[in-house]
């Protein structure tokens, strides 16, 4: 893909803290206006990725640019041209949410006579129009949210980096606030969002899972679901747990999981469902129902997952420091 049409492109990025490598090797492009799910359990390296990106520390390896610019040498140009939000996004509690949006107008440097008009403008972006006078420590969790957002992108960026962005807010408040992001998007701006809902990342047009600073899957939510090399099961018993450790150990079962009081059996065929009667009866578990169903991208960031992890303990020497 060409430099024109891609805002991000890196190539073999590492970031190693020592000899520990929280990035290792991360490989990939977000063409212009595309928006781009960077998934992965706790310490996966998706904050570090976005760090280097914004041009806040360099690279220990390999190369990237974003909006053309290199992300070593051109780490100013950068940081002029990309709206960051990240869950402690800092709003001034005592300032109004106006007050706050004005404030990083300033900072971000549009111009002096563009600012009244540009800060209006995000208030309505922003749906803040009944707020806008508030002080910001009485907004709630969600309308924070949105003017952090609004704060992120006064200065009309072309990139926008949102890291967990939308962690703690209800789930309808969080599909309002993507409708804002897709919003953006339609405009031109090219987002890289990370998440853990992954209802979120329903939203993205192509999606990266990381795991122990690697990137193990990339590619776009229906493919994703498509690479699936396997039937799940949804199993509801009278013993999960039990359930869980039995199903373990047979070596037909790609992955156990669970989801409330569904247990997620990933199988490698259909007619495994009779096995999976006769296993639980074994041991005395009574199954309450059972069917086979569409894998979601929770079952599928979990299988991945656990195949690295298998892949990383049967290889340990394989295993970086
Ligand atoms: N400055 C640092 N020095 C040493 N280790 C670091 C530093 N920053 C991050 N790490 C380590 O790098 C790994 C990746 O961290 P990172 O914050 O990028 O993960 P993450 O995917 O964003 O996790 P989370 O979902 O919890 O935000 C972690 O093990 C973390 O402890
Ligand atoms: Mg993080």
């Amino acid at each position: 893909m060409s430099e024109q049409v891609s805002a991000v492109s890196v190539h073999q990025l590492t970031k190693r803290f020592g000899s520990f490598a929280a990035v290792d090797q991360v490989s990939f492009e977000i063409p212009r206006g595309e928006i781009f799910g960077l998934l992965g359990p706790n310490g996966a390296g998706k904050t570090t990725t976005i760090r280097m990106l914004c041009g806040i520390f360099p690279p220990s390896d390999g190369e990237g640019r974003v909006l053309g610019f290199d992300i070593v040498k051109d780490a100013e140009e950068i940081k002029k041209n990309i709206g960051y939000m990240s869950q402690k996004f800092s709003l001034y509690n005592d300032l109004t949410a106006r007050e706050n949006i004005e404030f990083y107008a300033a900072i971000y440097g549009v111009p002096r006579k563009q600012r009244t008009e540009r800060v209006q403008e995000m208030i309505r972006m922003a749906g803040l129009e009944h707020h806008s006078n508030e002080r910001t420590q009485n907004l709630s969790g969600a309308w924070r949210q949105r003017l952090a957002l609004a704060c992120a992108v006064v200065h009309n960026p072309p990139m926008l980096f949102l890291d967990e962005a939308t962690a703690g807010v209800d789930p309808v408040s969080r599909r309002e606030f993507w409708d804002l992001i897709y919003d953006l998007a339609a405009t031109g701006v090219t987002v890289l969002a990370t998440t853990h809902y992954m209802d979120e990342a329903e939203y993205c047009n192509m999606i990266g899972m990381m795991y122990r600073g690697e990137l193990i899957a990339y590619a776009s939510p229906d493919e994703l679901k498509d690479s699936l090399h396997g039937v799940l099961f949804q199993v509801e018993c009278s013993d999960p747990m039990n359930a869980m450790s039995a199903l373990e150990e047979v070596p037909w079962v790609q992955d156990v999981s669970i989801h409330g009081v569904l247990l997620h059996v990933i199988v490698d065929k259909s007619s495994r469902e009779k096995a999976i009667q006769k296993l639980m009866s074994a041991r005395g578990i009574g199954i309450i129902r059972m069917e086979e169903s569409i894998a979601s991208l929770e079952d599928i960031f979990i299988a991945f997952v656990e195949e690295r992890r298998k892949q990383l303990e049967d290889a340990p020497l394989a295993v970086k420091e």
